[in-house]
C-alpha cells in the first residue's frame, strides 16, 4: 500500500460514507470496508443497541449496526429488572427482539448480564416480612433467574457476562459489599458461574468489571480469577469493561491488563469501549453508575458541535488503542463498543446529567467520524492481512 495515511483515510471516507447512505444491511458486500469485515480475522466487533435501534423504530440506526458490527450486547434489556421484574413474573418480550435481530444479521449475541448490583428489584434481596433474604433464600433465587434466563437463551447467547462489577473501587477487602456478598458470602461468584454453565453447557461465561487498568483493581482481579479457577469454577474469559477518557489510561496500563488476563489462560474482551472527551474531575475510569459530579457549563464544552482538532485527537486515541488490541489479537476474541453512536452514548448523562459527548466512532447524524476511519484503517492494516 503506497498511499500516505491521509490518502488513505479520503479514500476509506468516500467508500464508506457511500456504504452508510446506500447500502442494505441484508446484504452486506463483504468487499466494501466495513468494521467487522476489517476485524474479521482479528475478533468480533461488537456494538451495545438500545430497544429502538433493533425494533425497527430507529431503521437507520440498526442497518448500520448491522453492517459494521460482529456482535451485538443489548445495552439494558437482559439486567434483572428487565428480565424478572417480580418475583413470579419473567419478561422476555424485550431481549428476544435482540435474539432476533442477531440472528437475522449473523451477529453474535452477548448475554449482559446475571448478576450485578445495579438494576436488580428490591425483592430480590428481601426474606418473609420485610427481612433480609437468607443465604439459602437468596442462593435459590439466584439458582432460578439463571436457570430461567440462561435456559431461555439457550443456542441463541455467545457468551454471558455472568458477574458483573464484583470488585471493590477501594478499601482492604477485594470485593464490592453488594446485596450479594452480605447476604451470601463471598462465594457468590463461584455459585453464579456453576448456575450458568449447568443451564448452557455451550455458553461462553465471562467476568465484567470496569477500571481493571488501575493497579490495584487489576490485580484483584486476578486474585479473584485465579481463586475461581483454584476451585474449579467454570469461567471462560474476562471482560474489561474499558470506559477510557482521551489520555487515561496510559497505552501501559491496557496493555499490562489484556496480558494479565491472557496469563491466566482466559479468553480476553473489550467489552464496553468508548472515549469520553469531556472534562471530569472525578476518578477517571471509575464507571460506578451512581458516581456524581457537580454540573457546571465549562464541563460541557461541545454543545454546539465537536471541532476538527478534538475530531483528531479522538481519532488518535482510537488509533493507539486498537493499536495494542491489534497486538493482543490472539488473545482478544471480541471488541464492543458501548454504544452505536454519540446521540445514545450513556456517557451524555454519566457522571453529569444532560451533557453532550463525542465519546464514539459515529455522530448524533449518524454519520462516520474520523475516528470511524482511524478504526477502520488498523482493521484494514491488521497483522492478519
Ligand atoms: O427505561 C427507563 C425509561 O422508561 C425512563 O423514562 C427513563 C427516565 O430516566 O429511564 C429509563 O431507564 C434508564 C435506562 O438506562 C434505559 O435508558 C435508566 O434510568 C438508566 O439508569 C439506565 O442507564 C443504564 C445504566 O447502565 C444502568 O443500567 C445505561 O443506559 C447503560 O449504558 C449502563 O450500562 C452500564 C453497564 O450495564 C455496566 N457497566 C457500566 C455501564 C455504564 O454505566
Amino acid at each position: 500500500m503506497f498511499l500516505t495515511d491521509r490518502k488513505l483515510i479520503l479514500v476509506l471516507t468516500s467508500v464508506v460514507v457511500s456504504v452508510f447512505q446506500s447500502a442494505t444491511a441484508e446484504e452486506p458486500d463483504k468487499n466494501t470496508a466495513t468494521l467487522r469485515s476489517a476485524f474479521k480475522d482479528d475478533f468480533l466487533v461488537g456494538v451495545a443497541l438500545n430497544t429502538a435501534q433493533v425494533d425497527g423504530r430507529n431503521a437507520n440506526a440498526g442497518e448500520i449496526a448491522a453492517r459494521q458490527f460482529s456482535a451485538l450486547t443489548p445495552e439494558n434489556d437482559m439486567k434483572w429488572q428487565s428480565l424478572h421484574p417480580q418475583p413470579d413474573r419473567y419478561d422476555f418480550k424485550g431481549a428476544d427482539a435482540y435474539a432476533d435481530f442477531a440472528e437475522k444479521h449473523g451477529m453474535a449475541l452477548i448475554g449482559h448480564n446475571l448478576i450485578w448490583h445495579s438494576q436488580t428489584p428490591r425483592w430480590v434481596f428481601q426474606g418473609a416480612d420485610g427481612k433480609p433474604a437468607t443465604r439459602e433464600e437468596l442462593l435459590k433465587r439466584m439458582e432460578d433467574h439463571i436457570h430461567t434466563v440462561v435456559g431461555h437463551f439457550k443456542g441463541k447467547v455467545k457468551g454471558w457476562d455472568v458477574v458483573n462489577e464484583a470488585l471493590s473501587d477501594g478499601g482492604p477487602d477485594l470485593l464490592r459489599d453488594s446485596p450479594w456478598r452480605k447476604i451470601i458470602g463471598d462465594d457468590f461468584l463461584d455459585h453464579a458461574f456453576r448456575f450458568a454453565r449447568e443451564a448452557d453447557p455451550q455458553a461462553e461465561l465471562y467476568y465484567n468489571d470496569y477500571g481493571l487498568e488501575n493497579e490495584r483493581k487489576r490485580a484483584n482481579c486476578v486474585k479473584l480469577i485465579k481463586g475461581m479457577l483454584e476451585r474449579k469454577v467454570p469461567i471462560d474469559g474476562i471482560g474489561t469493561q474499558s470506559h477510557f477518557n482521551l489520555n487515561q489510561p496510559s497505552p501501559g496500563e491496557i496493555e499490562k491488563t489484556i496480558q494479565a488476563f491472557a496469563d491466566l489462560g482466559l479468553k480476553v474482551m473489550i467489552t464496553e469501549l468508548d472515549v469520553d472527551i469531556l472534562p471530569g474531575r472525578g476518578p477517571q475510569g471509575n464507571a460506578d453508575i451512581n458516581r456524581r459530579e457537580q454540573a457546571d457549563p465549562a464541563a460541557n464544552p461541545y454543545t454546539g458541535g465537536f471541532p476538527d482538532d478534538m475530531q483528531e485527537k479522538l481519532a488518535r486515541r482510537y488509533a493507539e488503542i486498537f493499536g495494542i488490541y491489534l497486538k493482543h489479537r490472539r488473545s482478544i476474541t471480541r471488541v464492543t463498543f458501548w454504544g452505536l453512536d454519540d446521540g445514545t452514548s450513556w456517557l451524555n448523562g454519566f457522571p453529569i446529567r444532560g451533557r453532550t459527548n463525542h465519546p464514539l466512532l459515529i455522530d448524533r447524524q449518524l454519520k462516520p467520524k474520523p475516528a470511524f476511519f482511524s478504526v477502520l484503517k488498523a482493521g484494514m492494516e491488521s497483522p492478519a492481512k
